[in-house]
């Protein structure tokens, strides 16, 4: 049984991130969502709010599972027994970031290997701070989040959008 982690702040999950999970299942047995908790006093949602809707969005998907972690990713990885790390690449600018904490991860632990995957063109322009940004601001978000995430976010902005 193949297992990776997808891990992230998920503040709140979109369909950019729906995208990477359903890549990430054509390669592993087992996907695990885990939201990281290290920054989180700044989220818009609280860890149980994300985790829910998470959970919600794959619903019926027995090979995803969705948990949290503090502290170290790596840590996470070898408690749960992954061999990868899933992350989304958007843009040129993702990789800088991407590249050093890959490398860092390497370092920490060289068994798991980090796997970049594409989201499809439709949700590459799609960034969790862009989607609370525009809804905040009272924009349309219905095709960019899935509908758990579109009723929360409707909820905190108070818009029918
Ligand atoms: O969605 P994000 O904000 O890009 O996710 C970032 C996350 C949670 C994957 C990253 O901050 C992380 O792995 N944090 C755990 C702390 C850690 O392991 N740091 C050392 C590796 S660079």
């Amino acid at each position: 049984m193949k297992m990776a982690v997808y891990p992230g702040s998920f503040d709140p999950l979109t369909n950019g991130h729906v995208d990477i999970v359903e890549r990430a299942l054509n390669l592993f047995d087992t996907v695990v969502v885990s939201v990281g908790l290290n920054r989180d006093k700044n989220s818009l949602f609280t860890a149980e709010e994300r985790i829910d809707m998470i959970r919600q969005a794959f619903a019926g998907n027995p090979r995803v599972k969705v948990d949290c972690f503090r502290g170290l990713l790596m840590q996470h990885v070898q408690g749960l027994g992954a061999s990868a790390v899933i992350r989304g690449l958007r843009a040129v600018s993702d990789f800088e970031y991407e590249f050093q904490m890959a490398n860092m991860n390497r370092k920490l632990c060289p068994e798991a290997e980090t796997i970049f995957l594409m989201t499809g063109a439709d949700n590459f322009y799609l960034s969790s701070s862009l989607v609370k940004e525009v809804a905040a601001l009272g924009a349309e978000v219905k095709d960019m989040v899935p509908a758990v995430v579109l009723a929360a976010l409707n909820r905190k902005y108070g818009g029918a959008k």
